[in-house]
C-alpha cells in the first residue's frame, strides 16, 4: 500500500514521540513537507496524495537522523533567521531564536536609512551580519571566523540573499590583522559555555554543533575576555557593541566591557525575559 501525506505524517509523529522528543508533530511536519515537497497547506488539503518510493525512502533517511537527535535545521541544511533564510552546513551553529535580540538592539541603534559600518566577530553562517544587512539598505559589514568552512557557508547565504557587495568575509582569529579599521556597530555571539557544561546539554546540542562554536573555557569567559578590549579597540568614537551572553552572565560581561572602558554598557533581555544581550557604547571622546 502506497505511504500517503497524511499515513506518513501521523507514523513520522509517532516515531519520533518514541524516542522523546519535545515537538514530535511540528518536526514530523518539517520532515514530510521536504521529503515529499508538499506545502503545509497541502499536507491538510490533499493529504491522500502518495509519496513516490523515493520520497518515501528520503523520510525514511531523514526519521533515522533525528532519532538520532540530529535537529531538524542540520537534516534540512537550513534555517529560517529574523526575516532572512539561511543555508547550513555541519561547520556552523544553527542560528538561535535568542541570537534575534543582538539583532533587534542593533537594528534600534542605527535607523533605516543611516550609512554605518558593523564588524561581526564569529559570523558563523552570517545570521546577525545579514539579518541586519538585509534590513539596512545603507550599511556595509566585515564578517570575521577562524574557520574556513563557516565562511564558506556565510558567502553563500550573502549571495543567496544578494548581500555580498556589502558583506566581506575574512578568515581570521578575532580581530588579530585588522590594525588600523574602525566600525560603527561590533557584534558577536562568540562561544560561550562553560567547557564542563557542554557534556550537560541535550544532545541536538551537544552531538550536532561544531565545539569551536560552543566552548568558552572553563568559566564560558574566554572569548569575552580577549573580545571586550578588542570591541572597543574595533569602535569609532560613539560606535556601538552588541553581544550575546549566556543568561547567568550578564555581571561579568558588563564588567569586562566597563574594565576595557566601554560606556552605558548594560544587559538587554531576550522573548524569554533571560538575560542575553549586552550592549554599550565608546566614549565619543576617545580615539
Ligand atoms: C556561537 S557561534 C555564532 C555564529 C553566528 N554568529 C550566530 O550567531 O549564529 C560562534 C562563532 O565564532 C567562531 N569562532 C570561534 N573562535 C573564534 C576565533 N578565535 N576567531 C574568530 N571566530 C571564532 C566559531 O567558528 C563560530 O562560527
Amino acid at each position: 500500500m502506497s505511504l500517503t501525506l497524511l499515513k506518513a505524517w501521523t507514523s513520522a509523529r509517532d516515531r519520533l514521540k518514541a524516542v522523546g522528543l519535545d515537538s514530535p508533530v511540528i518536526d514530523a511536519r518539517l520532515l514530510v513537507e521536504a521529503a515529499s515537497g508538499a506545502s503545509r497547506l497541502e499536507l491538510i488539503t490533499d493529504p491522500h496524495r502518495a509519496l513516490t518510493d523515493e520520497q518515501a525512502a528520503v523520510l525514511e533517511g531523514y526519521l533515522a537522523r533525528r532519532e538520532r537527535r540530529e535537529p531538524v535545521a542540520r537534516i534540512l541544511g537550513r534555517k529560517g533567521f529574523w526575516k532572512i533564510a539561511l543555508g547550513l552546513s555541519p561547520s556552523v551553529l544553527v542560528p538561535r531564536p535568542d541570537t534575534e535580540t543582538v539583532v533587534q538592539v542593533a537594528l534600534e541603534a542605527f535607523e533605516e536609512h543611516r550609512h554605518f559600518s558593523v564588524l561581526d566577530l564569529g559570523v558563523g553562517s552570517g545570521a546577525i551580519l545579514l539579518a541586519i544587512l538585509a534590513e539596512r539598505p545603507n550599511a556595509r559589514g566585515l564578517g570575521v571566523d577562524v574557520s574556513d568552512d563557516a565562511l564558506a557557508v556565510a558567502r553563500e547565504n550573502a549571495a543567496n540573499l544578494g548581500l555580498q557587495g556589502r558583506a566581506a568575509l575574512l578568515r581570521g582569529d578575532w580581530t588579530a590583522g585588522l590594525e588600523g579599521e574602525t566600525f560603527d556597530l561590533v557584534v558577536s555571539n562568540p562561544p560561550y559555555i562553560a567547557t564542563a557544561v557542554i557534556e550537560t546539554l541535550e544532545p541536538e546540542v551537544r552531538d550536532h554543533e561544531p565545539r569551536l562554536a560552543l566552548d568558552g573555557g572553563a568559566d564560558g569567559l574566554d572569548a569575552y575576555r580577549i573580545l571586550a578590549p578588542e570591541v572597543l579597540r574595533m569602535l569609532k568614537p560613539g560606535g556601538i557593541f552588541v553581544v550575546e551572553i549566556g543568561f547567568d552572565q550578564s555581571k561579568a560581561v558588563e564588567a569586562l566591557f566597563r574594565e576595557a572602558g566601554g560606556a552605558e554598557v548594560r544587559t538587554v533581555k531576550d522573548l524569554a525575559n533571560r538575560d542575553r544581550v549586552v550592549t554599550g557604547a565608546k566614549n565619543p571622546l576617545e580615539n
